[in-house]
């Protein structure tokens, strides 16, 4: 194998299958693969020290298939190691893939484990990014590549890929081209990180065919959680987002905010995502961090703020919804009279005039809502037990066609099950099922 230095590894995205995934590729890769005469042609487009091409030749040969296999490596020292490592097994390019000048539709099976850094942050003529998304990621643009070298009639794309592929914007029109032209014969996924990369990734054997199957794409990861299905039909009347401004706290309110916190005094409260739990807010009964502190009841002192701080700070003193990041399921709390300034990161979202907190605040504490965004934000979360909570989904979240008023109540009285069953009433779903189950195991325990 060849060594490589690790900060020349995260520029080149250098980061090295690990032998049970390769097997896992590999096998599935070749399983019950057409093998047209005389032989197969297989490549890599990012091949590395030639792994995954070595046991797929291995494999191919051990059942008396003929390989023709090509690699193609942008390190030139890379490229030459694997080149006499291969022994002649293999054609070794050494050079751009994603410049090189293929011929199209000519491979058998196109297997890669491509780099995943931003092509943004790249030197060199292929930096530049693929039309209409401007941070496509580079794997994004090996995918691209991969489709197009697979043969149109049965040749397989066998990938792997980082799991925020599956649901982020800038791989859309890859998802949407390779659903055009392809079936998912197979996938897999971890929730944990397999390379030092600290990225969780997934990997997908596709295979080109004139009758293309629909692709559930974040099902890849979802139906291994274990996660419902979401029903079919919902009675909805528009969305979250037509009904309130939605906002996150960046970085700058953090700085902000951190030389201000106070356990005293009589400054606004700070809500942390730790504090909201579904429907209620524990500031006061739970202690929380902020700013690498602990503290049993902060509050923001307001004098000590710089002025642009103080105005962001009480713009925020508004009636609203605080949303919690990174949880199993949607925790949403409201604010009705604007007591709150909300910590990062947390999400707010500020109704418009005809609409009450307490409702927007319900419609999140259901079952349906979590499962909507599951299903558009699996992947992104730092785990893939957690939902990243993000202005695009919430704003994406359905309203419900039907009336709110028991659903609020319901909340109102601290029965969240009974919130989530009367949110589904007013979708015109059912009110128990496995969605319910499902929503109702990932609840936080309620303290006493
Ligand atoms: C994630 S590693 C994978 C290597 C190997 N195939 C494996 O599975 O372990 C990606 C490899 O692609 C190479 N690479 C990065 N950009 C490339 C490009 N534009 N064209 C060809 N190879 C590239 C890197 O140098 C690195 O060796």
């Amino acid at each position: 194998m060849v060594r490589r230095a690790t900060d020349a590894r995260s520029s080149t995205g250098a980061w090295y299958t690990p032998d049970h995934l390769v097997d896992l590729l590999v096998a599935a890769s070749l399983d019950g693969i057409r093998a047209p005469a005389p032989t197969i042609r297989v490549i890599d487009p990012a091949c590395g020290d030639g792994r995954l091409l070595s046991a797929v030749i291995s494999t191919l040969k051990a059942q008396g298939v003929e390989v023709e296999a090509v690699g193609c490596e942008i390190d030139p020292t890379t490229a030459r190691a694997t080149r006499s490592q291969l022994d002649g097994s293999a054609t070794i390019i050494e050079g751009d893939a994603l410049e090189y000048p293929w011929e199209r539709s000519s491979f058998d099976l196109v297997i890669a484990n491509p780099p995943f850094s931003s092509p943004l942050s790249r030197r060199g003529p292929s930096a530049v990014t693929a039309p209409g998304s401007p941070y496509a990621d580079l794997a994004t643009r090996f995918w691209d590549l991969a489709l197009s070298l697979a043969k149109t009639d049965g040749g397989r794309v066998a990938l792997i890929l980082p799991q925020s592929i599956l649901s982020s914007r800038d791989a859309e029109h890859v998802r949407r081209n390779t659903e055009a032209v392809c079936r998912l014969l197979w996938s897999w996924w971890s929730e944990t990180p397999v390379f030092d990369a600290q990225v969780t990734v997934c990997a997908m054997v596709l295979e080109r065919s004139g009758n293309p199957v629909p692709i559930d794409w974040t099902g890849i990861v979802t139906d291994r959680l274990g996660l419902p299905a979401v029903p079919e039909v919902l009675s909805v009347d528009g969305s979250i987002g037509q009904r309130a401004r939605i906002r996150a706290n960046f970085r700058d309110e953090y700085y902000g905010l951190a030389g201000s916190v106070v356990d005293s005094g009589s400054g606004p409260p700070l809500v942390t995502s730790g504090l909201i739990d579904p429907g209620v807010c524990l500031w006061g009964r739970r202690p929380t961090r902020f700013a690498k502190q602990r503290f049993e009841a902060p509050r923001v002192d307001m004098d000590v703020l710089s002025d642009r701080f103080r105005r962001w700070a009480e713009s925020t003193l508004i009636p609203k919804v605080l949303v919690a990041t990174q949880t199993r399921v949607l925790e949403a709390v409201s604010d009705p009279d604007g007591s709150w300034v909300p910590a990062v990161p947390v999400v707010r979202l500020e109704p418009h005039a005809e609409v009450r907190p307490a409702e927007i605040a319900a419609v999140l504490t259901s079952p349906i809502a979590s499962r909507l965004m599951w299903a558009q934000a699996a992947g992104t979360g730092l785990s893939p037990k957690s939902l990243r909570v993000g202005v695009r989904g919430l704003a994406d979240l359905p309203w419900p066609a039907g009336n709110l008023d028991d659903a609020v109540s319901a909340l109102a009285l601290g029965d969240i099950n009974a919130c989530g069953r009367l949110v589904h009433r007013a979708f015109g779903i059912a009110e128990d099922g496995p969605l319910s189950t499902w929503w109702e195991r990932q609840l936080p325990r309620r303290e006493e």
